[in-house]
Formats: structure tokens, C-alpha cells, sequence
């Protein structure tokens, strides 16, 4: 069949909740994507977020060979080897200290939030807290990540939701604090917003929250998932600001490709929340998916990808920079490290898909929004290629 056909017969099987792009890809190398009719693609989404260690990694892939060879699943029942070493490592690139691991984002979403539940329950017996989740953020599909996701959009035709949530400004702490009552259990958000726009949180934005929270005992929990493991030139995002959450989430390049995440707290969250019985997955923590969280973890340290994400992010900065200069059409350029944006002022549909026509895989982030979110082990060199690609798209298009 050809690529055409493929296409045909998706939308006829699959149920469409995306727009796809007119594209079947078949295998990639590096941060190459090839499709079924062997067309080359330099790629700056990384399947949003994820292939941090770009695609076809053999250290990566042999690791995940020999552990299909040994065992896939067992149950979180038992103890597994690659999930004790998995969550040594985690622990010790997050220093958070208890891990639970799931399958997705949505789902660590969904443990965080009964974490924090949990947490205040066991201190009032009550059960009506509430959490204060941002205007702008995106934490997932599931209707408890629905719930705390601040674009209505995508909530209004799933009503009614968990309940008790209330929304304010990242960045506005005001608009925090006019949210906080006595029924509050935690402060959740992205460190860096991704579907939102990308907007990283300021620096003074995090210190108030967090001593907000350590006021009143509340619960901060952020969210990696996408800003996390390395896209801002530091582990976790917090971590630039020495800011550390009580409850984190991540997973996307947590696996690389492998479907991951999990949710971390501090001792003292776990000392006092989720118990036997309280939360579990049958595939969360399996073998295979803990051998590819830990063999990740080791190829960041080898690979040097912090170093890369540094360099190569500051390149991308002063690149994208000088086309914000170019090209009237582009109003804003934000981010930190391999996750930036630019703002157009119209939408970017036309931009993206003749992107893609060259040979260019980018992604948008909301109608007006590139987002550029390419495998962490990109070079100058790709960056040049792409912004050549971006640059002829756009004047074609101007
Ligand atoms: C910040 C953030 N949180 C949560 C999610 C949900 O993750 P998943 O799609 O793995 O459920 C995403 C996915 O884009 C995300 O970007």
C-alpha cells in the first residue's frame, strides 16, 4: 500500500481525535524521520517531547532487546530489579524520595492529585479540599487531569468534572492568593506551560508559592511532563530556580519513546498519604518499561545531554531570535533551553505543513504558536538546517 492508502484506511479505522498531518512514519535515526516512501525529515517535535535521546539509539534499544530476552511483566505484587534501579536513579536526579510509576502523564496527574487528597484527608478527615490549578495549563485527557487543565475548551463537553478546583494566572501570585481558602490541599502547575504557549514560570513566581505553601501546609506540586528530564538544560525545571515541589510528575522523555511516567514526592508527603491499597496500575513499574527509564537515565549522564541542551539551546535562542527580527508576522519568541515558542499573529497551520512539504517536522502549540521541541541531541548544525527550512517557508508564505 502507499502512503496514500495507509491514510485512507486510518481514517476510516481509527476514531479521529487529531487532525493528522499527511505523513506515515516508518523509522528514524538520530533526529531524521524517514516516512513509508522514504522521504527524509529533519525532526524539531521528538514526538512531542519525548525521543530526547534522538531516534534509534543502540545503547537505548539494546537495553530494551536484552530485557524483552529476560521478562516483560510481572505485577507490582512482586519486586523487579530494572524497577528498584529505576527508581534509584530517578530519586537521585529529582532528590525526591518515594516513586510510584505509571503509563502516562494523564496518569501521574491522576496520582498527584489523590496524593495531595489523600494528604489533607489523613490531617482533617474532611473531603471536600480543593486544588489550584492555572489558567493556560494542559496536564492531560483523563478526567482528573481534565479537571485541573485551565483551558475550557477542551473541558466543557465532559462536565461535570472532579470538582473543587480553582483556577488563577501562573505568575500572577495575587491571583493565587485569592484562590487559597482553608479547604486547600495543594498548587499545581507546569514549571514551564507546553500546550499553553510556553511560558516558563518566573523565578518569583515559584519562591511565593512555595513559601505559601510552607505556611499553610499546602501541597506544591508541579508538573515535569513536558518541561521535564533535561528540555530546559537542567533535570527538572525547578531545578533552576532551587525551588523544590512537594509532589512532581514527569514522563514523555522519562521513557523515550517506551509509554512511561511516574509521580515522586518527598519523604514526608509519602509518609503521610498514599497507602497499600490506595493507588495502583497493572503495567506501571514493569519490567520492560523500568529497563527503559533506567538505561534513559544512564545515557543522559553519559551523552552529556544537559551539556548539549545548554549549548545547543542557546543557539536556537539567538537563531530564533534573529527570524523574530525578519519577519514582522512573528510577535513574541519565549522559552528556555530546547522547549521555545514563536509567536505569530495568524495562525501557523499554513507554516507547519509546508514544513513539512520540505522536509521539516515542527509542531504548534496552540493556533498561533511554533513550538520547537526537538530530540535534546540536536546540533548547531540541524538548528542552521532548520532555520534555512523556516526561513524559505515563511517568505513563500508571506
Ligand atoms: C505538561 C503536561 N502534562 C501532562 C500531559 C499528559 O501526558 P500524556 O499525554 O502522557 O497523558 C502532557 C502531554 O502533553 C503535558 O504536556
Amino acid at each position: 500500500m502507499n502512503m496514500q492508502e495507509y491514510i485512507e484506511e486510518a481514517e476510516k479505522d481509527l476514531l479521529h481525535t487529531y487532525n493528522r498531518y499527511q505523513v506515515v512514519f516508518d523509522h528514524g535515526d538520530g533526529v531524521k524521520l524517514y516516512d513509508i516512501e522514504g522521504k527524509e525529515y529533519l525532526d524539531f517535535v521528538a514526538g512531542i517531547a519525548v525521543f530526547a535521546l534522538g531516534y534509534n539509539n543502540k545503547a537505548y534499544n539494546d537495553a530494551l532487546k536484552a530485557q524483552i530476552d529476560k521478562i516483560l511483566h510481572t505485577s507490582n505484587y512482586y519486586y523487579n530489579v530494572p524497577a528498584i534501579e529505576a527508581a534509584r536513579k530517578l530519586k537521585k536526579i529529582s532528590s525526591m524520595d518515594r516513586v510510584f510509576f505509571t503509563n502516562s502523564g494523564a496518569e501521574s496527574i491522576e496520582g498527584a492529585i489523590k496524593t495531595a487528597r489523600k494528604y489533607a484527608y489523613l490531617k482533617d478527615g474532611k473531603t471536600d479540599h480543593e486544588i489550584i490549578a492555572m489558567n493556560h495549563s494542559f496536564h492531560g485527557r483523563t478526567m482528573g487531569a481534565l479537571s485541573v487543565t485551565g483551558n475550557p475548551h477542551y473541558r466543557e463537553a465532559f462536565e461535570p468534572m472532579i470538582g473543587n478546583i480553582r483556577f488563577a494566572e501562573l505568575n500572577d501570585f495575587n491571583s493565587v492568593l485569592a484562590q487559597v481558602t482553608d479547604k486547600t490541599c495543594a498548587i499545581l502547575f507546569e514549571t514551564v506551560q507546553g500546550e499553553g504557549g510556553i511560558f516558563p514560570a518566573t523565578e518569583e513566581f515559584m519562591k511565593q508559592v512555595r513559601a505559601l505553601c510552607d505556611e499553610k501546609d499546602i501541597l506544591l506540586i508541579l508538573d515535569e511532563i513536558q518541561c521535564g528530564m533535561g528540555r530546559t538544560g537542567e533535570m527538572f525545571a525547578w531545578q533552576r530556580y532551587g525551588v523544590k515541589p512537594d509532589v512532581m510528575t514527569t514522563a514523555k522523555a522519562l521513557g523515550c519513546g517506551v509509554p512511561v511516567g511516574a509521580f515522586l514526592m518527598t519523604e514526608k508527603v509519602g509518609a503521610a498519604s498514599l497507602v497499600a491499597g490506595d493507588h495502583g496500575t497493572t503495567y506501571g513499574g514493569n519490567p520492560f518499561a523500568c529497563a527503559a527509564i533506567s538505561k534513559v537515565i544512564d545515557l543522559f549522564e553519559e551523552e552529556k545531554v544537559l551539556d548539549n541542551v545548554r549549548k545547543v539551546g542557546a543557539y536556537l535562542w539567538k537563531e530564533l531570535d534573529k527570524l523574530t527580527e525578519k519577519y514582522d508576522s512573528i510577535i513574541a519568541h519565549r522559552g528556555v533551553g530546547l522547549m521555545q515558542g514563536l509567536v505569530f499573529d495568524k495562525p501557523v497551520a499554513p507554516v507547519i505543513n509546508k514544513a513539512l512539504e520540505m522536509g521539516l517536522v515542527l509542531i504548534n502549540a496552540g493556533t498561533q504558536i511554533i513550538r520547537f521541541v526537538p530530540p535534546l541531541v540536536i546540533s548547531e548544525k540541524d538548528v542552521d538546517d532548520m532555520i534555512q527550512i523556516l526561513d524559505t517557508c515563511l517568505k513563500e508564505l508571506e
